[in-house]
């Protein structure tokens, strides 16, 4: 095999199969890497030129039922800070938000049960009939189809749900036996079919990952054809049962958005907070490979250290909504320029 021909096959037909892709991932080196980069951008540029749509993320909630095992808002981890936000907490941030220019309000938490399918689509209604120019998007994980629906009628747009990895064996070693890939991705389907926009995803570097591991995710998300992707480095949290595994790299993770972009042109591509944590330019340089979104924490300043996912996550600097001035700095600085607009999947 040949990388080159890999990456211009990538280029030209959006495909690879998995073992081009895994030979492209074990041997990939600082030219294979360029090359991926200039072609990602490209493509990026050809079909959103060079915007950069802004989401502002509500974190409503670090109560969760669930006990991943990489997650610092486990059920288990007793030192945890526990929050969640009322209705009107939620809401005077989107009021912050809309008055900062975010078109997008991401309201993203645990699995906590106080929000009932009442509670939530109070809230979600709310939203909407505040911000109609705004888009609505949840990140609260596996839910009934009958709640998605709910949700959806009450006028969200997009969801948020990683498949954390497209191998069920690999899904096993990361998350208790009560949740399953099968009915993770049966979530991805319901939400799909009721029309929300999409987004999947997975850790780079979780413990035990491996590289046909990786080669399946992309092909999983090649298939599912999400409208977003998300992707980040694992990073360990103290009190977990990774606390002392090795984090994930920048390196990878950028060299695979760069292919997420190449399999997906026109899919929405955050340069993730996880990205920006671990290495300063990280959202520059996820850009550079051909991420077209970041999402600026909007949450309550008195929150933002409890919802804790991984040790030392960013919620301040750039990462901070009312820094949007210096984002868009640092945007401008590579070339590029932040919008405000709700940033719709183009299909
Ligand atoms: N490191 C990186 N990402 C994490 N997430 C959860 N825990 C970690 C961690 N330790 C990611 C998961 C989840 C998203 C909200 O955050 O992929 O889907």
């Amino acid at each position: 095999m040949d990388a080159d021909k890999i990456i211009d096959k990538l280029y030209e037909s959006c495909g690879a199969s998995l073992e081009e892709l895994e030979f492209l991932i074990d041997g990939r080196n600082e030219e294979t890497a360029q090359k991926l980069f200039a072609l990602a951008r490209s493509r990026a540029l050809e079909h959103y030129g060079n915007k950069i749509y802004v989401r502002g993320l509500v974190e409503i909630s670090s109560f969760c039922k669930n006990d991943c095992l990489y997650c610092g808002i486990r059920r288990s981890n007793v030192n945890a800070q526990r929050y969640r936000l009322t209705k009107d907490e939620i809401l005077e941030c989107c009021r912050e938000g809309w008055a900062l220019g975010f078109r997008t309000f991401v309201l993203q938490g645990g699995e906590d049960a106080y929000y009932t399918d009442d509670i939530m689509t109070g809230i979600i209604a709310a939203i909407r009939a505040s911000y109609p120019d705004c888009a609505i998007t949840l990140s609260l994980g596996e839910k009934s189809r009958e709640t998605y629906q709910r949700y959806y009628d009450a006028g969200a747009n997009r969801y948020l749900l990683r498949h954390e990895t497209a191998t069920p064996e690999h899904y096993a070693k990361l998350h208790p036996k009560e949740l399953s890939l099968a009915n993770r991705m049966e979530c991805l389907q319901n939400l799909k079919e009721i029309g929300y926009q999409v987004g999947c995803g997975f850790m780079v570097g979780s413990p035990y990952q491996t590289t046909a591991d990786l080669a399946r995710d992309l092909l999983f998300i090649k298939s599912f054809a999400p409208q977003m992707v998300g992707i980040g480095p694992f990073i360990p949290h103290h009190d977990t049962p990774f606390a002392h595994e090795p984090a994930g790299t920048a390196e990878l993770t950028l060299f695979l958005l760069t292919i997420v972009r190449l399999m997906n042109p026109k899919v929405l591509l955050p340069a993730t907070t996880a990205l920006g944590t671990i290495e300063g330019d990280g959202r520059e340089r996820g850009i550079l490979a051909g991420c077209n979104v970041v999402m600026p924490n909007l949450s309550p300043q008195s929150v933002r250290k409890k919802y804790m996912l991984y040790d030392n996550k960013l919620s301040s600097g750039e990462e901070a909504a009312e820094a949007r001035a210096a984002l868009e700095r640092r945007v401008e600085a590579i070339g590029y320029r932040v919008v405000t607009d709700r940033g719709d999947y183009k299909g």
